[in-house]
C-alpha cells in the first residue's frame, strides 16, 4: 500500500441513491476501487452537525451501506466503514481545530448556507464541518479526494489545514491532497421536473432512486413534465424534452432513441409513447440493484461483517496517523492497558 496513490471519499447518510447520485459518483468510486487504495466511508459524525437527533441513525447509516455496496462498492478492494467507527478522527480533529480560524470558517460557503437554513442551530459542529472533514481525508494521507463541485472550498479547507500541520511542526508529514473531479467523463444526469439536474430536495416525483419499485418508478417517469409537442420541423427541444432524450440515452437503445428523435423531427412524436419506452428501459437498468438490495437487505450477518472489516482496516490506517500525529506534537505515545 505504500506508494499506492490513497483515495478518500465520504458520503453524507441522507436517504436513498438516485440516478443522479450512481452516475454522479458511484460509479466512479467503482472505477476508483480496480486500483486499490481506496478508503469510502459514511460520514455519520458529520450529520449531527444538522441533525442533533438523528431518527434512526443505526438504519439509515445500515440502508446507505446497502446501496453503495448494491452499486458496486467492494469490501475486498475498498475499505468501507463508517466514520463513528473510527474515533482517532475525533482526536486528529481536535488538533486540526487547534490551528483553525474563526474568521477563515465563517467564510466557507456551506457553513453561511446552512445556518441561514437552521438559524437556532448554528453550532460548533457547523462551523468546524471542514476541519472534521480535512481530519476524514488527511488521517489516511489521502492524495486524492473524488468530490462534486459543492465540495471544492471544503476541500481547499482541508488542504489549507493540512500545509499549516506541516508548516507549523516542521514537518512534510501530510501529503497536500487534491479534488478529483471526473470532468468530462461526467453524465450529466436530469430530473423529471422539467428543469435542472436530479436531486432530493427537488421532491419526490423529481428523482428515479435504485430501489424503486417497478410501480412507483412508472408513475414517476409518466408524470414527468414534458410539453404539448413539437410545432414545426427540426425544431430545437426545449429543456423539459432534451431531459426525457438525455434520460433515454443511459438506459434506452440507441436505435430506439434514434427512432424518438426522428418522430420529434418531423412533428408525429407522441409524448406517452416515449415516456412508456423510458418507464419500462428505466426498470430494466434499475432491476439489478432492486435484487442486490433486497439480498444484502436480508442479510444482516454479511452487512455487519462489511462493517467490522472495514473498521478494522480503517483504524489501523487511522491509529497509525494519529500515533505518530502525537508524537510530531510532542505528546507521549498512547498509554495501553496491558
Ligand atoms: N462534505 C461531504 C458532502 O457533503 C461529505 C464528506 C465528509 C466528505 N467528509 C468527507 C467528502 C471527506 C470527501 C472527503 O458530500
Amino acid at each position: 500500500m505504500s506508494n499506492k496513490e490513497i483515495v478518500v471519499s465520504g458520503i453524507r447518510p441522507t436517504g436513498n441513491l438516485h440516478l443522479g447520485n450512481y452516475f454522479g459518483a458511484v460509479k466512479n468510486f467503482v472505477k476508483m476501487q480496480e486500483a486499490g487504495g481506496c478508503f469510502f466511508f459514511i460520514a455519520d459524525y458529520h450529520s449531527l452537525t444538522t441533525h442533533p437527533t438523528p431518527g434512526d441513525l443505526q438504519s439509515n447509516v445500515k440502508q446507505v451501506l446497502i446501496e453503495y455496496l448494491a452499486a458496486g462498492l467492494d469490501p475486498d478492494k475498498s475499505t468501507l466503514y463508517l466514520q463513528s467507527d473510527v474515533p482517532e478522527t475525533a482526536e486528529l480533529y481536535l488538533f486540526l481545530n487547534m490551528n483553525a480560524y474563526l474568521g477563515e470558517l465563517e467564510r466557507v460557503t456551506t457553513f453561511k448556507d446552512k445556518a441561514r437554513k437552521q438559524p437556532n442551530n448554528v453550532n460548533a459542529g457547523l462551523l468546524t464541518y471542514p476541519t472534521l472533514m480535512a481530519a476524514d481525508i488527511i488521517i489516511h494521507k489521502a492524495a486524492k479526494v473524488p468530490v462534486g463541485k459543492d465540495q471544492e472550498q471544503n476541500l481547499e479547507m482541508t488542504r489549507t489545514f493540512a500545509r499549516r500541520f506541516n508548516h507549523m511542526y516542521k514537518t512534510e508529514y501530510f501529503p497536500i491532497p487534491t479534488a478529483y473531479n471526473f470532468g468530462e467523463q461526467l453524465v450529466k444526469i436530469p430530473g423529471l421536473d422539467g428543469s435542472g439536474k436530479m436531486g432530493k430536495s427537488e421532491g419526490e416525483g423529481n428523482a428515479i432512486f435504485l430501489n424503486d419499485d417497478p410501480k412507483k418508478l412508472r408513475k414517476k417517469v409518466m408524470r414527468a413534465v414534458s410539453d404539448s409537442g413539437p410545432t414545426e420541423m427540426n425544431q430545437e427541444k426545449p429543456e423539459a424534452i432534451q431531459n426525457l432524450f438525455s434520460l433515454m440515452d443511459i438506459v434506452t437503445k440507441p436505435e430506439i432513441v434514434e427512432q424518438f428523435n426522428t418522430q420529434y423531427n418531423d412533428c408525429t412524436i407522441r409524448y406517452g409513447d416515449l415516456k412508456k419506452q423510458l418507464a419500462e428501459d428505466m426498470i430494466n437498468f434499475t432491476e439489478p440493484f432492486r435484487e442486490k438490495i433486497a439480498e444484502l437487505s436480508s442479510n444482516d450477518d454479511y452487512i455487519k461483517k462489511v462493517m467490522n472489516m472495514g473498521a478494522e482496516k480503517a483504524r489501523e490506517s487511522a491509529r497509525k496517523t494519529v500515533e505518530e500525529v502525537r508524537e510530531i506534537i510532542g505528546f507521549r505515545k498512547y498509554y495501553t492497558v496491558q
